[in-house]
C-alpha cells in the first residue's frame, strides 16, 4: 500500500502539533494542521466557531477541510481530537495514533492552550469524552505510539515506523 499522507490522531493535548511539525521537519514534508486551516478559512477562533455556529457546524468544517487538504500528497497532518469521531478519514492516509492518558494531558496544558478547547473547560466531561473515545483512536489507526513521555524520547518510534512505510 502507498499512502498520501500521513495523519495524526489523539485526544485534545496529547501533542499531535508538536509531533507533526516534528516529523515534518525531520522527514522534508510539509505540516498541516486541519484546525489552523479552519481557523484561517473562517477568520475565527475555534472557540467563536463554536460559540456563534455550534459544535455541529464546526464538525461538517473538519470533514470539508480534511477532504481538501488530502488532496495534496506527502504531508504530515495533525488533525482536532474529534475529527476522527465525527468525520472520515480519507482512504491512503498512513493512520499515527499519539496516545497520551488524561492525566499526562491535563499536566501538559498550560491554562492558555485549555482555554483554547471549548470541550476540555469541563474535566469530567473532558475524562467521559476521553474514555469515549480511545477505543476508536486505535481502532483507526495503523500505528500507535506511547505518549506519555516528552516528544523528543518517543519521537524517533514514529520516524523509524513510517520510514518502512511508503509515503508519497
Ligand atoms: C476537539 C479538539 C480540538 C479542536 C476542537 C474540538 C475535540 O483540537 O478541534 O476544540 O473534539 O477533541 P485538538 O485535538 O488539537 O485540541
Amino acid at each position: 500500500m502507498v499512502y498520501d499522507n500521513i495523519v495524526l490522531i489523539g485526544f485534545m493535548g496529547s501533542g499531535k502539533t508538536s509531533v507533526g511539525k516534528s516529523l515534518a521537519r525531520q522527514l522534508y514534508k510539509e505540516f498541516v494542521d486541519v484546525d489552523t486551516v479552519i481557523e484561517k478559512e473562517q477568520k475565527s477562533s475555534i472557540n467563536d466557531i463554536f460559540d456563534s455556529m455550534g459544535e455541529e457546524h464546526f464538525r461538517s468544517l473538519e470533514q470539508t477541510c480534511i477532504n481538501e487538504v488530502v488532496q495534496k500528497k506527502g504531508q504530515v497532518i495533525a488533525t482536532g481530537g474529534g475529527l476522527p469521531i465525527y468525520s472520515s478519514i480519507p482512504e491512503k492516509s498512513l493512520i499515527v495514533y499519539i496516545d497520551a492518558d488524561f492525566d499526562v494531558i491535563l499536566k501538559r496544558l498550560s491554562t492558555k492552550e485549555r482555554d483554547k478547547r471549548p470541550l476540555l473547560q469541563d474535566t469530567s466531561k473532558a475524562k467521559a469524552l476521553f474514555d469515549e473515545r480511545i477505543n476508536r483512536y486505535e481502532e483507526l489507526a495503523n500505528f500507535r505510539v506511547d505518549a506519555n513521555q516528552s516528544i523528543q524520547t518517543f519521537i524517533h518510534v514514529i520516524f523509524d515506523y513510517i520510514l518502512d512505510q511508503r509515503v508519497l
